[in-house]
């Protein structure tokens, strides 16, 4: 084609568009969401199963939120803390984003709390418990779909003092998810009489657990308390085992020691106790179709950091239809997101005053490939939020 009949051709395109009404009302812009998420090292398996969630959520919507069709931007934060801000500026100053999705390590997640408390950019952190990111670093234009760190372990703690245990080891990451894990479980725990004789950590994302796992054998405790997750969990249920402590030394966790975990643990994890706001059998009608979906659209079934992630674009969903799309109305966001009822998976939560998830925390235990329900371990278990001030 020659170039003067291209420039016809373009001029005519350009004159029907004019003319045409169909085009003449601007769709709206794109919404520019910024998955901050780990893609590589102990936990890749969760970031991609929370933009499996988020992604399916905005599917079923159409491939639009707030009357705004959604565009992806990706960093793979390797959860290391020392990168979180040159990566969350990535996706604020480069890529321009509308909202902010991440992440999975807590340390991470609290760098990204700080820029986006710093710059007033929208953050949904779809798993890093930090207890910090909805205590003193809380902030109008910051949620949380998932949980706090404190929230199963406190649980844990309850669950433990009620089965008769007196003298417990734990043993966890030395990093904030680790800590607060702990000093979650304590709180209850000690608070109904029970004492922790030791507390062992190793370095994050480190996996050499023998030297430690002798001192549990020569401590004898009446049960272990544990937070792990992803890689870290399957090596350590693994190495448990192993040892020949499972027979002897009860071992529970926060539930991140066994979702998404099983089908790697195999029968090391059998019958493992664990407490966490998400089962594989609540059975409702809510969870099953859910699961239908999540199985049918990526051929694998759904973990904690699936729901986490839909949960996150459902929260989304409802600030945005408030504010018809304009993110910039943050106050009306927010309020629209406080008072909603979030049809989560794992059964309705509010968010608290401080936004996180008030949530039921279960009792599960491992059965073959799946954390059975045993029972609701906490009900509407809310965060202390201790430090926020909003
Ligand atoms: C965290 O660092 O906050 C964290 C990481 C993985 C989990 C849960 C919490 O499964």
């Amino acid at each position: 084609m020659n170039t003067t009949r291209r420039t016809l051709i373009a001029s005519a395109v350009a004159l029907a568009a004019f003319a045409s009404p169909l085009v003449h009302a601007q769709a709206a812009p794109k919404l520019k969401v910024g998955l901050m998420l780990p893609y590589t090292g102990t936990f890749a398996a969760l970031g991609t199963a929370i933009e499996n969630g988020f992604r399916l959520h905005v599917a079923e919507q159409g491939g639009k939120l707030g009357g705004r069709e959604v565009e992806f931007f990706k960093v793979d934060d390797e959860s290391d803390p020392s990168k979180a801000t040159d990566n969350v500026n990535k996706l604020i100053k480069r890529d321009a984003v509308d909202v902010l999705i991440g992440s999975v390590h807590s340390g991470v997640a609290m760098g990204m709390a700080k820029v986006a408390k710093d710059t007033g950019t929208l953050l949904i952190v779809p798993n890093a418990g930090a207890d910090a990111v909805t205590g003193p670093m809380c902030a109008p234009n910051i949620f949380r779909s998932s949980f706090s760190n404190w929230q199963p372990g406190y649980a844990m703690g309850e669950v433990m003092a009620k089965k008769g245990h007196k003298k417990v080891v734990t043993i966890t990451w030395k990093y904030a998810a680790g800590d607060e894990s702990v000093r979650g479980f304590k709180e209850a725990f000690q608070k109904a009489g029970g004492e922790v004789i030791k507390e062992l950590n190793l370095p994050f994302p480190g996996v050499e657990f023998q030297a430690l796992l002798t001192e549990i054998a020569a401590a004898k405790p009446d049960a272990v308390y544990t937070f792990f997750a992803g890689g870290g969990a399957v090596k350590f249920v693994k190495d448990y085992a192993g040892a020949g402590l499972k027979k002897s030394i009860p071992l529970y966790g926060a539930g991140f020691l066994t979702d998404g975990t099983l089908d790697a643990q195999g029968a090391d994890a059998d019958g493992l106790l664990t407490t966490l706001h998400y089962a594989d059998s609540l059975a409702t009608p809510r969870d099953s179709s859910f699961r239908l979906a999540y199985a049918k659209a990526y051929k694998l079934q759904p973990d904690v950091y699936a729901v986490q992630g839909y949960d996150a674009a459902q929260m989304l969903a409802v600030g945005l239809a408030a504010v018809k799309g304009d993110v910039g109305k943050k106050a009306e966001f927010a309020a629209a997101v406080e008072k909603a009822k979030i049809d989560s998976p794992r059964g309705a939560f509010t968010v608290s005053k401080a936004h996180n998830p008030v949530q039921d925390i279960y009792l599960r235990q491992v059965v073959g490939k799946e954390n059975k329900t045993i029972g609701v371990a906490s009900k509407a278990l809310t965060d202390p939020a201790r430090g926020c001030k909003m």
